[in-house]
């Protein structure tokens, strides 16, 4: 492949000549051999592209951290274009002081850094009823983690004083579908955050810039881009967004409501639908991810036979407090079919389920919160195909 004159023992053509000079490019981009990388949305999944999603190339990326371009979107009223200058939040409700910031103002409060990954409750939602979707960017690419750069939530509800009958707060956004949840105080009191920085730029528009709002381990859903309004109540709004969706409908007819965390899940990046093995057999790398909801992952074991045998993976790299976190697992591959399966336990000592395991509990009618164990085959040619086992 390739070109042979640019390879040994040729001298290759950009040895020949100098190369464009400093600042040609003010604001870097990958090498042009790497225009494949990049988010991709499913065309029949939703109706228009302003309210859809647009999902994270996993099986192209390493280590933990998502590069900000290609962190997936998920928009309700497409992407709002906002002038910080022009842009407030506001604290209000049961406050002593209710507040108006401007950003500027923001980044006057003391700063916090957290790095943590948000996943989409819908994320592998089309797979509840088997395998549909082939590619981990697609079954499981509604997932980013990034370092968060703002003010802690507790920093703000303090500097506005919450009434003692506080209990809940509704958090809402700026965009053209004016999002809103309501969150519970002691999660606000917790660990959530105002960010307006991801690693350590300015949010991008996509992801709520110029802020939006940080709840380590909860569902996407909560996470308010374009964050312009924080009201404190004494219950819970009841929107559209944990009513008519986010609920999650049972078996008995009845629906979970207000299911917040992120249960623990892993899936292998590579190989996967989208990245074969092209070396043959021999020594293979199998890489991965596993994150949890509830606190840090603990170990992560990888299958090549469907599940039947379990063999530990190797962590490598931080393994953080909600935030994902990276696994291997090395073999010398015989070049027979595989079916490749990763099981996460988190520090709680919760153990990822099998689908049906999962089913068994939550039925077939569920949209969201499908943290099933994720099955790959591997054919003796190398392609990978999206599967189940019974
Ligand atoms: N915030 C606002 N204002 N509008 C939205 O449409 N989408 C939510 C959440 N916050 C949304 C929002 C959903 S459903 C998810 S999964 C995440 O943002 C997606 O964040 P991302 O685009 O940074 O991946």
């Amino acid at each position: 492949a390739g070109n042979p004159a640019n390879q040994p023992p040729n001298v290759p053509e950009w040895t020949k000549s100098l190369g464009e000079g400093v600042a040609v490019r003010p604001y870097g981009k990958p090498s042009k051999f790497e225009k494949d990388v990049i988010r991709r949305d499913v065309e029949w999944l939703t109706a228009s592209r302003e309210s859809s999603v647009s999902f994270t190339p996993l099986h192209e990326l390493e280590g933990i951290i998502t590069p900000n371009g290609l962190c997936f979107e998920r928009h309700h009223g497409g992407i709002a274009e906002i002038d910080p200058a022009d842009h407030r939040l506001m604290i209000h409700g049961l406050v002593e002081r209710p507040l108006i910031l401007t950003l500027e103002e923001l980044k006057r409060y003391p700063r916090v850094n957290r790095i943590h990954f948000m996943e989409c409750a819908a994320n592998s939602g089309m797979e509840w009823r088997g395998a549909q979707l082939n590619g981990c960017q697609f079954t499981h690419g509604m997932i980013h983690c990034v370092q968060y750069t703002g003010v802690s939530l507790r920093t703000l509800l303090e500097e506005a004083g919450v009434k003692t009958n506080g209990k809940w707060l509704l958090v809402e956004g700026a965009d053209a579908a004016a999002m809103d949840r309501s969150l519970p105080i002691e999660k606000a009191l917790d660990d959530c955050i105002v960010a307006y920085k991801m690693n350590g730029e300015a949010l991008y528009p996509e992801q709520g810039y110029p802020m939006r709002l940080v709840v380590p381990g909860w569902q996407g859903n909560l996470w308010v881009k374009w964050l312009r309004r924080i009201k404190v109540g004494d219950q819970p709004w009841h929107t559209r967004e944990e009513t008519s969706k986010y609920t999650d409908l049972l078996p008995s007819g009845k629906a979970r409501r207000f299911t917040w965390s992120m249960d623990a899940k892993s899936v292998i990046t590579s190989p996967s639908p989208q990245a074969p093995i092209k070396h043959g057999k021999g020594f293979t790398i199998i890489s991965g991810l596993a994150w949890s909801g509830n606190g840090k992952v603990k170990r992560v074991d990888v299958s090549l036979d469907g599940g039947r045998n379990w063999w530990p993976a190797r962590l490598d790299g931080p393994v953080l407090d909600k935030a994902l976190t990276r696994f291997y697992y090395e073999f010398d591959w015989n070049g027979e079919s595989l079916l490749l399966q990763s099981r996460v336990q988190d520090e709680t000592g919760y153990v990822q389920p099998s689908k049906a395991e999962l089913r068994k509990i939550r039925g077939v009618n569920s949209i969201y919160h499908n943290n099933g164990i994720q099955t790959w085959h591997v054919q003796a040619n190398g392609e990978v195909e999206n599967v189940e086992v019974a």
